[in-house]
């Protein structure tokens, strides 16, 4: 097995140099999700088994049966990320492992593998980060059309963290729901592959109720030290164009992708331009269940969003990240804007009562080469984690209660509706041999560890 120290042979040498530093016990995560990098096997048939089955839903027609295998390989991943010195591992529970078939008794061979992992995590010195939902619903579950949905997930939160509530500290309870709502509801792009304003405005509403119940579960079973919220793709939003039209979608865009779940799990209730979404969902009680005022936030965070507006999208808008190679810098997938991450590090201190804040994904899918000497070079992965470092570190700077950054991904994954062609990691994984190198960018994050800094 390559080393990730072997790999810093090949840092330029004025990377290295340590300045500014970050607070003291700030984690250095890498992140991961349970669908993305677990195999099928030993668990129930998901709402993403059956995306991924249908013909032309997968770009480059892979599907997610066999991904990096993680449930098996977990320890070669971690052994390597723990000798990079990474102090905190984000993962998520496949709640198809945990209960396959059915509500009710959780499988204890599912909990067990997670046992398994967390304690080798804990011995690589990382500390655990779960997220309980990251996308993969057992098809017994349904859809978030239904309401009945939050209580499932309440039911599976509790199962989660009386088990494992002893040895992870941190805890979210949704990954995106914003995501979760615009793709896979209003644009049909992912799982379930709807497409329309009733199903986003449900998936809306219920996603927030079932983060609410999540959370109370969460409170009740947690020990003291232990804490629990949820992430949310965070992203600044800008009219795509000057057109009067584009700014009013800019506007609808902001309020259903950032504020209609930042504001009620504030206590503010939902944005104006969301509620004729959602009101017809909502019942006596949810918001004060939703208003769970949590200590952090977690927060994604890749580019803006650029917004269109397009009377035939559900919502009045399409976001747009395509079309500006002119203007920026781009990754396989999304332009490369580290001063967005910034500013939205600085409104959620602002106008949310300034909470802790982890940002618990950030990263930068690029075409790497195959490895030389047991090393991937991706010099521009390092140049733009550097420069959102740096931006995270001005946040820190004027105030920002910033904790933790976990960089989407420890290895290369399956990327949903995109396949395999978008490589994340700061771990190659070879799709034929399953065969890991750690990347040059690996290394760069070792240093940056250890000196609590940006090298
Ligand atoms: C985020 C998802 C994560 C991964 C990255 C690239 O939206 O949470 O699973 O796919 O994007």
């Amino acid at each position: 097995m390559a080393s990730a120290s072997g790999a810093l042979a090949c840092l330029p040498s004025k990377v290295v140099g340590g300045q500014p530093d970050f607070p003291a016990g700030f984690k250095w995560g890498v992140a991961s999700a349970a669908a993305q990098v677990e195999s099928r096997q030993g668990r129930g048939r998901s709402n993403w088994d059956v995306f991924a089955d249908q013909k032309g839903h997968i770009a480059d027609g892979s599907t997610n049966a066999i991904n990096t295998e993680f449930e098996s390989r977990y320890p070669e991943d971690l052994a390597m990320l723990g000798s990079a010195g990474v102090n905190a591992f984000r993962f998520s529970f496949a709640w198809p492992r945990i209960q396959p078939n059915g509500p009710g008794k959780p499988s204890e061979a599912g909990l067990a593998l997670y046992d398994r992992m967390i304690d080798e995590m804990l011995r690589q010195g990382m500390e655990p980060a779960a997220t309980m939902f990251h996308w993969d619903m057992p098809i017994w579950a349904g859809d978030f059309r239904d309401r009945a949905a939050a209580r499932r997930l309440a039911d599976y939160a509790d199962i989660l963290t009386r088990r494992f509530g002893d040895r992870i500290p941190l805890w979210l309870a949704l990954n995106e729901p914003n995501s979760v709502a615009a793709a896979g509801y209003a644009f049909g792009m992912h799982a379930p592959g709807l497409a329309s304003a009733e199903a986003a405005g449900a998936a809306v509403h219920h996603q927030n109720l079932a983060q609410g119940l999540m959370l109370a579960a969460a409170r009740a079973n947690l020990p003291k030290g232990a804490k629990a919220s949820t992430t949310i793709n965070l992203q600044p939003v800008r009219p795509l164009t000057e057109s009067r039209d584009d700014a009013q979608a800019a506007q609808m865009a902001d309020a259903f992708w950032n504020r209609a779940w930042l504001d009620p799990l504030f206590g503010r209730g939902y944005p104006e331009r969301v509620l004729p979404l959602v009101e017809p969902f909502i019942r006596s009680g949810d918001m004060a269940v939703i208003a769970v005022r949590p200590e952090f936030i977690g927060m994604n965070y890749y580019a803006r969003v650029y917004a269109q507006a397009q009377a035939k999208s559900p919502l009045g808008f399409m976001p747009k990240v395509d079309g500006f190679s002119d203007k920026f810098i781009r990754t396989q997938m999304l332009p490369v804007e580290p001063d967005g991450l910034t500013e939205m590090l600085m409104r959620i201190h602002t106008e949310y009562g300034a909470p802790d804040i982890y940002v618990t994904e950030t990263g930068f899918p690029l075409d790497d080469p195959r490895p030389v000497d047991g090393i991937v070079r991706d010099p521009k992965r390092i140049a733009y984690l550097k420069s959102y470092l740096q931006a995270a570190h001005r946040a820190i700077e004027q105030g920002a209660r910033l904790r933790g950054l976990y960089y989407w991904s420890a290895t290369d994954n399956w990327e949903w509706a995109l396949g395999f062609a978008k490589t994340f990691g700061l771990i190659q994984v070879d799709r034929a041999t399953q065969q890991r190198t750690p990347k040059a960018s690996l290394a760069y994050y070792a240093q940056c560890i250890k000196l609590n800094g940006i090298a």
